[in-house]
């Protein structure tokens, strides 16, 4: 195996040396159901001299990732998502964000990393058996004592939750907080951080749910099922939709004069409701997307290894039975992440 001192002409050839120079990807080539989704054979990238390559371990497959597949971006953001993510089919065909797994070679000029080293992160087109990372971006080591699988279901959850709950909405200690959607992807960490910031959480999903969202640390649960959550009694200071089941005009009179209604599945209603409620002296609006960052990962890794954090996984899938795993998480009633396991296919010859 080779080391940071690796120069480029060794990286060659210790990618030749791989048992394996063939791996497989998950495309989507146009915008459709979870059957637009395919597996590609390509060759083994190799890593640039500031690039990592990582054997991925495994993925997790997200809302987004349904909502990147279908080209349903929700909330009237159909013509920016389109704009964004491609017009007629996704620009990045390669799909998956989300990866854990462990780095095989690394550039001649990397510095922070080392072969051997398990790390997760987030990148584009995380969907293939080994993928370059640049050393840079949102790639870290994983929280000690972690499986890959665990580790690959905090990125997309729990950096959401720290963005909005601490930087956003500035939870502090004895607020009350509603979480609307308390067992999805993004809720079991909204929960978890809501009470690590020492808030009351009351939490919103249905009764079969309920006892994992107590675990997490929810005082109360809701059962949307059989409660109307828009005359609930309040006040609460923090109210979070991840379902798109609220608005501000329903939901104002339970605010507390300085409540907070974060959108975390919001549209152009609540974007605009944003800018117009930040300058008013009673509840306001946030909205908005939380980007996945290097500092973010690091503050997620800290808070997993701090005891406030612990990863949840939904359901588990074996990498060929991706489109059932976008099925599952089509539907919107799955809890926390729901994880790809890779093989592991790219054996190094010693
Ligand atoms: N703004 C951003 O930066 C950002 C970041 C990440 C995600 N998002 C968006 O946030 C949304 C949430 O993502 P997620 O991964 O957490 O979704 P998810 O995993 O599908 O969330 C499902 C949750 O919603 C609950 N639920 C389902 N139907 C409901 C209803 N009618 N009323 C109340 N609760 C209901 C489920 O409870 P039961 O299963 O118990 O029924 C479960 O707790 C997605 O639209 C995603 O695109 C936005």
């Amino acid at each position: 195996m080779h080391t940071a001192s690796t120069d480029l002409d060794d990286v060659a050839w210790a990618a030749r040396a791989y048992a394996q120079d063939v791996m497989k990807a998950i495309v989507a080539d146009r915008y459709g159901s979870p059957d637009v989704l395919a597996f590609e054979d390509r060759p083994v990238p190799r890593a640039g001299r500031t690039d990592i390559l990582v054997e991925v371990m495994a993925t997790s497959v997200t809302t987004a990732e349904w909502r990147m597949r279908a080209g349903d971006f929700g909330g009237g953001m159909a013509l920016l998502g389109r704009l964004l993510m491609g017009i007629t089919k996704p620009r990045q065909r390669t799909t998956g964000r989300e990866f854990a797994g462990r780095v095989v070679e690394v550039g001649a000029d990397v510095t922070r990393f080392s072969v051997g080293d398990d790390v997760f992160g987030t990148t584009s087109g995380a969907n293939a058996e080994v993928i370059a990372v640049p050393q840079g971006s949102v790639v870290t080591t994983m929280p000690r004592g972690l499986s890959y699988a665990e580790a690959v279901s905090l990125p997309f959850g729990a950096i959401t939750a720290l963005s909005f709950l601490e930087d956003r909405a500035k939870v502090r200690a004895g607020e009350r907080v509603l979480v609307i959607g308390a067992s999805g992807g993004v809720g079991v960490y909204l929960v978890q951080v809501a009470r690590a910031l020492g808030a009351e959480v009351t939490g919103v999903c249905s009764g079969a749910n309920a006892e994992l969202v107590r675990t997490l640390g929810a005082t109360h649960t809701v059962d949307y099922r059989t409660v109307d959550i828009a005359s609930l009694p309040g006040p609460f200071d923090v109210v979070v939709d991840t379902v798109g089941k609220s608005s501000f005009r329903a939901f104002e009179p339970m605010l507390s004069p300085k409540g907070r209604h974060v959108f975390i599945e919001g549209g152009i209603r609540e974007l605009l409701q944003a800018v117009t409620t930040r300058f008013g002296s009673g509840p306001r609006v946030i909205s908005g997307v939380a980007l996945d960052d290097l500092a973010g990962l690091e503050r997620v890794r800290a808070r997993v290894e701090a005891g406030q954090l612990r990863p949840v996984i939904g359901r588990r899938f074996p990498m060929a039975e991706v489109i059932d795993a976008h099925r599952l998480v089509e539907a919107r009633h799955k809890q926390g992440a729901v994880v790809l396991d890779f093989p592991g296919a790219l054996s190094a010859v010693a």
